[in-house]
């Protein structure tokens, strides 16, 4: 038996956002909240988007104040926003953590506020109805969380320093890769490594299905292809529509089986360190590879295919594939953790709260506190 969920509608191909203001037409929108950040504004995108809404004759309010892992009160803010001038639909436009605002503004449009109040519990059911909510257009501007096709939003909860989710389903997702033509190679290149692991954890979690491992292997092999290219010419179209395929792909194998060992330890070392999401997810990946290796040879064969390793000992696949993933770090010039953390000490002192926050759950190994003492020392010393 397996289990997994479907996404939502999606647009996807070269020139695809520009429709976003005749889809709106036809959810009924009259005035809607577009959401965004000031980086993206910068590069100009968020123009573009504004001019096709309203060639459609739609009116617009904006929220450009979005950042990065999405806090609590800036959804709150968003929110208030967008029932005091009593909107009817959310488009929001940029990176993950832009779609996630757009996914609480959302939630609060037909919710009270705040937004703290709809954090998912668990083995509680989602929080705030979710049946009656205004039309919701996600336009991601990276080619990487996937935000596009999964139900779940994630919000930093200031308070707390932690990072949790909300449910917030999503009427239509459009993936047009000319809008991630600007980015800049770093960005392309955490952002693309995030999605890497998303595919990795899935094809690896101790609950793959055919789909997972149908979409998972085939975002892993897309990635292996066209993260370096787009990293090295950010205007080759081939390459980042090959990677903006390879993230929605990696975020649906993702919806059955759930994140795992990169994700875990990335959720903590990424809010204790003011780490970016893609680097602190990927971060450990070669170590890790090598922990479950002794665990799940065979699941590591459909990530080792798609750097083109074949027939390879159920002794050798940690190690080959470990190196094949540092080497693809290196050539994207992926940050090491020293760049964000001064010493491995501090690093460590995570542990704690990666073993109290964690359950580790979707893993292929049990994983205990020594193991991941050792992955975060053996990461440390391996890239620094
Ligand atoms: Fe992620």
């Amino acid at each position: 038996m397996s289990s997994w969920n479907s996404p939502n509608k999606v647009l996807y191909g070269t020139g695809s956002s520009k429709t976003v203001g005749q889809q709106l037409v036809k959810f009924g929108c009259k005035k809607v909240i577009v959401v965004y950040d000031k980086g993206i504004e910068a590069a100009g995108i968020v123009a573009k988007i504004l001019g096709y809404i309203e060639e459609a004759g739609i009116e617009i309010v904006k929220y450009g104040d979005c950042l990065s892992d999405a806090p609590d009160y800036t959804i709150n803010e968003a929110g208030a926003l967008a029932r005091k001038e009593n909107v009817d639909g959310v488009v929001a436009v940029g990176g993950g953590s832009s779609l996630d605002t757009g996914k609480g503004v959302c939630i609060l449009l037909s919710n009270e506020p705040p937004i703290q109040q709809y954090f998912a519990q668990p083995s509680k059911p989602p929080a705030g109805d979710i049946s009656n909510l205004k039309p919701l257009i996600l336009l991601p501007t990276t080619a990487g969380t996937g935000s596009e096709v999964t139900p779940g939003g994630a919000v930093a909860d200031t308070e707390h320093n932690t990072k949790e989710n909300f449910v917030c389903p999503i009427s239509l997702g459009i993936i047009d890769p000319e809008l991630t033509l600007g980015l800049p190679a770093s960005v392309t290149a955490t952002t693309g490594m995030d999605a890497f692991c998303h595919a990795f954890e899935a094809v690896t979690s101790n609950d793959p299905n055919p789909f997972s491992n149908l979409y998972g292997g085939k975002a892993l092999s897309l990635v292996a292809k066209y993260l370096a290219r787009a990293c090295k010419d950010g205007s080759d179209l081939e390459a980042r529509e090959g990677l903006h395929l390879a993230a929605t792909m990696a975020s649906m194998s993702i919806l059955g089986p759930y994140c795992n060992i990169p994700h875990d330890i990335g959720a903590v070392i990424c809010m204790d360190h003011n780490i970016p999401h893609g680097i602190a997810v990927s971060a450990c990946l070669p170590e890790i590879i090598k922990f479950i290796a002794p665990a799940c040879p065979e699941k590591l064969r459909i990530v080792a295919k798609a750097f083109g390793i074949e027939d390879v000992s159920d002794a050798e696949i940690g190690d080959k594939l470990s190196k094949a993933v540092l080497n693809l770090m290196n050539e994207v010039n992926m940050p090491p953790l020293s760049k964000f953390i001064k010493t491995k000490e501090d690093l460590l002192a995570s542990v704690p709260k990666i073993m109290e926050t964690q359950n580790f759950f979707f893993s292929s190994r049990p994983v205990t506190e020594g193991d991941v003492t050792d992955i975060l020392s053996k990461s440390w010393d391996l890239r620094n």
